[in-house]
């Protein structure tokens, strides 16, 4: 039963309608990484705290080396006592995390896979019921095949397949590294799995301000009418970070920006943002709206025109206050990289809503603050009553959609200062998640273990979707492939990136907004 503050509280009313999941098993492969200690072990316990796991749960790890079940309760325990977003309560974790099982193996020996399913059955025998399994696969992405096809050949991919305990599969991103490795992921998935058993994760879906896209634009009429080419000046998506690649150089240098944030996160706004209302909430329907936003942008070609897209580094500066290295004396990074940490691109989408106004992309690391917003940009009213500037300070009326933090929306509207003369100003009207709904927000890896758990893909990607993003991306990394470090931009740690960047909106008049609320 929750307690009386837990039902009231208005982002557990919506996770509640998901229960029902049949009785579950939850694989990790890569069960002593560091995205299993800080967000999915935390997310389970958050969702157990919450009553949301089915009562016949179990947790198993899968690694390389060897650990007893009783060593891996520990460190669970570990990772929920220290990552964790709500207190630790021993008795609510000790349903699941003392059941917590732990199996050895090679991810790419078929042995392993067998007894797993061994084990699985014993589950079975033990509470008399059967189960369904969902892998969840967050090994580095060397390993995402032979998992897959390990799964094929133990039969377990496809236990009890067309019944509700059919076996799920999450992978973890980067899902490929460009169009061709994509394809082939895919085609290694669906030889093992129907798509409907897959879900691809990208955890910018899971924030509730993400899933919030969805409702701010069609739960509403207002914004509707005014959302195409006839009132919109241009769109800006901005996902900005502060940190560096700290501990991840080496995975880093073979990503960059636009592999590691553009291709997944970045992509996933632009589609929500501009895509077209979908014919119900169905996961197929919304993801097809989002595969036809994604199939009408242009792509670029940047050996006929380079001035589309952005790259740079960053080089030493100053993250508040205090002096912080540049990307290549960062740890693991070649002294002579020609990985991005920032991306700027400029976007056209070819269909009747969108011609014409350009989509603004900017995501790095280093940046002057932590910030991922939507800001779209109306066009301005005629010229006529307020054409003084001396008078009339004007904004573009502007809609930021803040992603994180500090989440909400703001409106960007002009008003009359008080007073007996007529003057105005910009004023911004706000909603903030924090002061309406309280900030204990669940994090997005809890609804997306939730929602794998009992079948929703809604928020996972799509196998077409990921290719389409990947379709666009990949004439851009093979241009800058042939370049290598030539064309790099630089900009201080702690700026709000190139000026080159800057120079991509000149050309429309535009310029980049000072992100945040
Ligand atoms: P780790 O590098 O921590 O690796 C996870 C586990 O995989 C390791 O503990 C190890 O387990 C096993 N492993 C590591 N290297 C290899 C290798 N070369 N061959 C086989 N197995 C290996 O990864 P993360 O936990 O950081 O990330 C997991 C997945 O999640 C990745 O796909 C990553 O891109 C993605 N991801 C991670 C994020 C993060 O913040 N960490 C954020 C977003 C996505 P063992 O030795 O026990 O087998
Ligand atoms: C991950 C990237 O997908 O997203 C990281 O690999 C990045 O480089 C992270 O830091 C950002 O996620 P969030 O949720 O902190 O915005």
């Amino acid at each position: 039963m929750l307690s009386d503050e837990k039902q009231r509280h208005p982002f557990l009313e919506g996770l509640s309608k998901h229960r029902g999941a049949p009785p579950t098993v939850v694989v990790i492969f890569g069960a002593s990484g560091d995205l299993t200690a800080r967000k999915l072990v935390p997310a389970i316990y958050n969702l157990s705290l919450d009553n949301l796991l089915p009562p016949d749960f179990y947790l198993v790890g899968f690694g390389r080396k060897p650990l007893a079940d009783n060593a891996f309760r520990e460190a669970v325990t570990e990772a929920v006592r220290s990552y964790s977003r709500r207190e630790f309560q021993p008795e609510i974790w000790k349903r699941v995390g003392g059941n917590a099982l732990y199996h050895q193996g090679a991810y790419d020996e078929p042995a392993p896979y067998r007894s797993l399913r061994e084990r699985i059955e014993a589950v079975e025998a033990e509470i008399g019921r059967e189960v369904q399994v969902v892998f969840y696969i967050s090994t580095p992405p060397s390993v995402f095949k032979p998992i897959l096809e390990n799964l094929g050949a133990s039969g377990l991919a496809r236990r009890h397949l067309h019944t509700p305990f059919a076996s799920k599969v999450v992978i973890e991103k980067p899902f490929g590294s460009d169009l061709e490795s994509a394809r082939e992921l895919n085609r290694v998935i669906t030889e093992q799995f129907d798509e409907r058993q897959v879900y691809r994760i990208d955890h910018y879906l899971g924030k509730e301000t993400v899933q919030d896209l969805l409702v701010q634009r069609f739960a509403n009429s207002i914004f509707e009418p005014l959302w195409n080419r006839r009132y919109v000046e241009c769109v800006q998506i901005t996902v900005a970070e502060d940190l560096g690649v700290g501990s991840r150089g080496s995975y880093y240098e073979q990503s960059g920006a636009m592999r590691d944030m553009i291709q997944n996160h970045t992509m996933q706004l632009l589609s929500l943002i501009a895509m077209e209302p979908p014919v119900s909430l169905d996961p197929e329907d919304i993801r097809d709206e989002k595969v036809k936003l994604l199939k009408a942008i242009q792509p670029l070609d940047l050996d006929e025109n380079a001035s589309d897209v952005v790259r740079a580094q960053y080089s030493e500066g100053l993250i508040g206050g205090r002096k912080v290295l540049g990307y290549t004396d960062e740890e693991g990074v070649a002294s002579n990289s020609a990985t991005e940490t920032y991306t700027a691109l400029r976007l056209s989408i070819n269909n009747w809503r969108w011609a014409g106004v350009p989509f603004y992309m900017r995501s790095g690391k280093r940046m002057a603050r932590r910030v991922s917003e939507i800001a779209v940009q109306f066009k301005r009213p005629p010229g006529i009553l307020f054409s003084d500037a001396e008078r009339f300070d004007l904004a573009s009326n502007t809609m930021v959609i803040q992603i994180q933090p500090d989440e909400g929306t703001t409106l960007l509207l002009n008003s009359k200062i008080p007073g007996l003369e007529t003057r105005t100003q910009p004023v911004k009207m706000h909603f903030r998640y924090r002061t309406t709904y309280g900030s204990n927000t669940p994090e997005a890896y809890e609804r997306l273990i939730l929602d794998a758990m009992v079948g929703d893909s809604t928020l996972f990607i799509r196998g077409d979707e990921t290719e389409a993003s990947w379709y666009l991306i990949t004439p851009i990394l093979e241009h800058w492939r042939k370049l290598g470090r030539r064309g790099m931009a630089s900009y201080v740690a702690g700026s709000w990136g190139p000026l080159a960047s800057e120079r991509l909106l000149w050309d429309n008049r535009h310029e980049w907004r000072r992100a945040g609320p």
